[in-house]
């Protein structure tokens, strides 16, 4: 098998043989406390932190201990197949990357490492509507493999049609909704230290890069200005902004206003909270590819997606950044998976951090799973090389899981496989 564990286990004990221990840390904790030392208070603030007291966050992870494997015995798995089928294209595992937005703070490459990484092993990028490279870049380096955009519902119309059709131009193969995001949860890490990397002009990159975006900045702006006192920080901040602007000479953007005009209009358009239900016409009319609803936790809001003829479903709570106290994924999938009946995939993110996870979940009817943090974790450590290691990691940790609990591959992965307490 390609990327077999074996190898991949093999080749880290005989480096260890040779005195070379794992640059990129293999137990998730080690590797978070690794990556906060490679990032700025505010990047891993903002990377590592959840909603309130951040409950969502520890309920994402403590789940995962109410269900135990119990392993199957002589069931010859000496040929171990992880690939999963979705949407009719095959996959060598059953990962994706989730989108995660602002990348620069974590890395100077950001998401074109993480695309690199993604697309030497196969595995589904998501790209995120809050990146900070523009998405025909991250596709540029990535040749035939897989990627999907993730949107935010804009106040624009215009510019959701837009970004989905620069998706279908990078050869995007699904679009993912996040549903979750109409308003910024109250992220305490960040309002700690009253700092939000947009107003930098970070991670607004698909915006400023978008034709209808740039059409936008030209309209009159009616709001009232606001008189804020000027301080060193504002003016440094103003300096990040323009020089986070795409295009040359500073001095150039910076009479031009874009740079200022671009973060006020994000600010103002970013997402739509009055969006419902009926919406969702307008993307099944400006896409052939399939959509997924991202955020789904009720079995009722499940099978409304069925309903509106959506094609997936992604179970998360954005990684405990949205509602504090909100269900865990994990408790929210088996009654989601039983309204499915397994008409759609369903995908499930937030706290995902070793392959016995991504085996709990798949038991419990997730076709696939979505991986976050960590990989920025390793992006913050060592750039592509960093998520690549990580990916890696997670694919032995899950084929060896597999195996060893006696599967050949994953659909043997079932209910049966599980004792909850
Ligand atoms: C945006 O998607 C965020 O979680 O900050």
């Amino acid at each position: 098998m390609k990327f077999s564990a074996s190898d991949w286990q093999k080749e880290i004990y005989l480096n260890g043989f040779a005195g070379i221990r794992p640059k990129i840390n293999v137990d998730p904790v080690a590797l978070e406390q690794a990556a906060k030392r490679h990032m700025s208070r505010k990047a891993y603030a903002y990377i590592a932190g959840g909603a309130g007291m951040e409950s969502t966050v520890q309920n994402n992870r403590q789940v995962f201990a109410h269900y135990s494997i119990v392993p199957r015995m002589l069931c010859n798995v000496s040929e171990r197949d992880t690939s999963i089928t979705l949407f009719g294209h095959k996959l060598p595992s059953p990962f994706l990357l989730s989108p995660v937005g602002v990348l620069e703070m974590v890395h100077r490459d950001a998401d074109i490492a993480v695309a690199k990484a993604a697309a030497s092993l196969g595995i589904p990028y998501i790209f995120s509507n809050q990146a900070s490279k523009p998405m025909e870049q991250c596709a540029a380096v990535m040749n035939n493999s897989p990627r999907w955009f993730q949107l935010y519902w804009s106040k624009s119309r215009e510019l959701v049609a837009s970004f989905v059709q620069r998706a279908e131009h990078c050869g995007c193969s699904a679009i993912v909704v996040t549903l979750d995001t109409t308003l910024l949860g109250w992220r305490t890490r960040d309002l700690e230290l009253a700092y939000l990397p947009f107003l930098e002009g970070k991670g607004i990159a698909q915006y400023t890069s978008d034709p209808v975006f740039q059409k936008m900045l030209d309209e009159p702006e009616d709001r009232v200005p606001v008189n804020r006192k000027i301080t060193f920080q504002s003016i440094a901040g103003l300096v990040k902004m323009v020089n986070n602007y795409p295009g040359s000479g500073f001095i150039q953007k910076l009479r031009s206003g874009r740079p200022v005009q671009a973060v006020q209009k994000f600010t103002t358009t970013y997402s739509n909270p009055a969006t419902t239900w009926s919406d969702l016409s307008f993307l099944q009319q400006h896409t052939k590819l399939p959509i997924l609803l991202k955020g789904i936790l009720h079995p009722d809001d499940a099978r409304k997606a069925i309903d509106h003829g959506m094609d997936g479903i992604i179970i998360s709570n954005h990684g405990g950044r949205q509602v504090d106290g909100a269900i865990a994924t994990l408790d929210a999938l088996p009654a989601v998976a039983e309204v499915v009946r397994k008409q759609i995939p369903i995908l499930l993110d937030s706290g995902i951090r070793g392959g016995a996870d991504a085996f709990k979940a798949l038991a419990l009817g997730a076709t696939a799973i979505c991986i976050g943090r960590p990989y920025v974790y390793g992006l913050a450590i060592a750039g592509e090389h960093g998520v690549y290691t990580v990916l890696r990691n997670f694919m032995a940790d899950f084929e060896l899981t597999m195996g060893l609990a006696g599967c050949k591959d994953v659909t043997e992965i079932t209910a049966e496989r599980l004792q909850r307490h």
